[in-house]
């Protein structure tokens, strides 16, 4: 099998051919997050399945299509659905897609998915900018030979790199500004991946919360460690789902966690959308 950034580039050529604007921001949907993808204007819809190399998800609520056009004028290349190492994938399967777009052209990346919340002051339907993360899957993306042609931003593909920056301070701060002018409620948290797919222990939760952990989940930081290889600026939200294992005196069901994001599907949309052109212009 050919080399992974000859399997990347043969995807985003294939894309290439299907819509020949390059994006310049991607949009990774999380679970119940993906109606958002209707936004696209212009909207060339590309099938993963059709894309060479692409990883199909096998979870329900993740349709698997990407979506490319413009929305308030910006390129995007919208994901809908992801797949998430639980699901047996390897990490740079489940990097690939963030590769694509990173190789396609987009500077930055807006990452949301569905989340638990710790922090007890978060209720379901709370939205929450991510301001780092705790990487708990016990893997990292970017392990493997060092391909520096993956950096496709300046100073970027080095075999180290940092994260003290790994969610973009300044498009933190346009998140955190734009939710305040919509008033939709936007605290701050940190994100912490497990890699599931089962849900946490109550004592697992509560370690958590004493390591710093305002938000539990199982994607994302696999992507954004691979997005900040490729030199590509992040904005992270998370949508608390539930509340995690034992903040609340009952289980959690999946379809829950998927009912919440219809609920805030109005407030989701409204943030994203007036985010867009900002963090593009930013
Ligand atoms: N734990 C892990 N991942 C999740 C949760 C959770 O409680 N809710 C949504 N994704």
């Amino acid at each position: 099998m050919s080399d992974l950034y000859t399997r990347v580039l043969a995807a985003a050529d294939h894309i290439r051919s299907l819509h020949a604007v390059a994006p310049t921001l991607g949009i990774i949907l999380g679970s119940g997050l993906g109606n958002f993808a209707t936004q696209v204007e212009n909207a060339t819809v590309i099938d993963y399945a059709s894309i060479p190399g692409w990883p199909l998800s096998t979870v329900e609520g993740h349709s698997g299509k990407l979506v490319l056009g413009t929305i308030a004028g910006v390129s995007v290349a919208v994901m809908q659905g992801r797949v998430h190492a639980y699901e047996g994938y390897s990490m740079a399967e489940v990097t690939f897609p963030t590769r694509v777009l990173g190789l396609l052209g987009c500077s930055k990346l807006i990452v949301t998915n569905a989340a638990g919340g710790i922090n007890t002051s978060y209720g379901e339907g709370t939205l929450v900018g991510i301001s780092d993360h705790i990487n708990l899957t016990g893997i990292n993306a970017a392990v493997g030979p060092n391909e520096p042609r993956f950096g496709t931003q300046p100073n970027s593909g080095a075999r180290f790199f940092d994260m003290t920056t790994a969610y973009s301070p300044r498009l933190r701060k346009l998140a955190l500004q734009e939710a305040a002018a919509l008033q939709i409620p936007l605290p701050e948290g940190v994100y912490l991946a497990v890699l599931g797919p089962s849900y946490e222990t109550p004592a697992e939760i509560r370690a958590f919360r004493t390591l710093g952990a305002d938000l539990v989940g199982m994607s994302t930081v696999h992507e954004v460690i691979i997005a900040r290889h490729m030199g590509i600026e992040v904005l992270g939200i998370s949508l608390v789902t539930n509340m995690a294992a034992g903040v609340l005196d009952r289980v959690i069901h999946h379809e829950e966690v998927m009912e919440i994001g219809k609920r805030v599907e109005a407030q989701f949309t409204q943030l994203l959308k007036a985010l867009i052109p900002k963090v593009a212009s930013a």
